[in-house]
């Protein structure tokens, strides 16, 4: 069953039509890809999906409730959670206040959103299980910028496993990393998908096609071709094109 589902999305800005007609189903549990060339409309489909920015037309389902049109927070309070293309961490505080400024409980009880309280032991464990997911509790109390690129993306995963979602978006996750950085974070999706439904933009293919069950490409705004990895291989469309090359 889709946990999520966006129907005949569309979005422009004054009078640029970035997404003309986007249409995804995402089955509970499954990695569901994204794929597409440089400004077919992979970011700001996630930003409407996401509730960063309100679609045109078309219609947005999480878990059965119509989330159309509603804050960015509130859907990310229902179970939503995102990273973003580019890295928004904060480098000079330590690995775990990044976690600790993103749990719910914390953002509850804190007057300062700025300053997470190390005193509070609930607040700590709770962070530390979170950094724990994605390997990175032994480097709890290390500076955020003396973090490998590859455990930088890690850790912006984690302050999006912090609001405890059940559908996590990624946008790029491999952008940047080498090869051992990115086995490494195939590694760590593949931990994921046990616990949350993912939906991730790629550019690498070889990485895509190795973790979706099912893959959306998108083109000029819209949805070209979509199927299982296998499926698109032998999608004209897929195959005639750069896209294919890799795949
Ligand atoms: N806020 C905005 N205002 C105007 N144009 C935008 C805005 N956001 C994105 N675009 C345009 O939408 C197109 C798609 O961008 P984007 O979604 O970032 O593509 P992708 O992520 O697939 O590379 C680009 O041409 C971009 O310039
Ligand atoms: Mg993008």
């Amino acid at each position: 069953m889709a946990l999520f589902q966006a129907e005949g999305i569309q979005k422009r800005f004054g009078a640029r039509v970035v997404l003309e007609n986007i249409s995804l189903s995402i089955v509970e549990g499954s990695v569901h890809g994204i794929m597409g060339p440089n400004g077919a409309g992979k970011t700001t489909c996630f930003h409407v999906l996401t509730g960063h920015h309100v679609p045109d037309a078309g219609r947005i389902v999480f878990a059965g409730k119509d989330i159309t049109g509603m804050k960015p927070h509130v859907i990310a309070r229902l179970g939503v959670s995102r990273s973003f293309q580019i890295m928004n961490l904060f480098d000079d505080t330590v690995v775990i206040e990044n976690v600790m400024l993103a749990l719910p409980d914390f953002r509850a009880i804190s007057g300062s959103p700025f300053k997470a309280s190390f005193g509070d032991a609930k607040l700590v464990q709770a962070a530390l299980a979170v950094l724990d997911q994605v390997g990175l509790a032994d480097r709890a109390w290390d500076k955020a910028k003396e973090l490998s690129y590859g455990n930088r993306r890690a850790l912006e995963i984690a302050v999006a496993l912090a609001a405890a979602p059940r559908m996590l978006f990624l946008d790029e996750p491999t952008a940047g990393l080498g090869g051992e950085a990115t086995r490494a974070l195939a590694q760590l999706i593949r931990k994921l998908r046990q616990t949350y439904t993912i939906c991730l933009i790629e550019h690498d293919m070889r990485f895509l096609f190795e973790l979706a069950d099912r893959i959306s490409v998108i083109h000029w705004g819209q949805v070209i071709a979509e199927g299982t990895p296998a499926e698109l291989r032998a999608n004209k469309w897929v195959a005639r094109s750069a896209l294919g090359e890799v795949a």
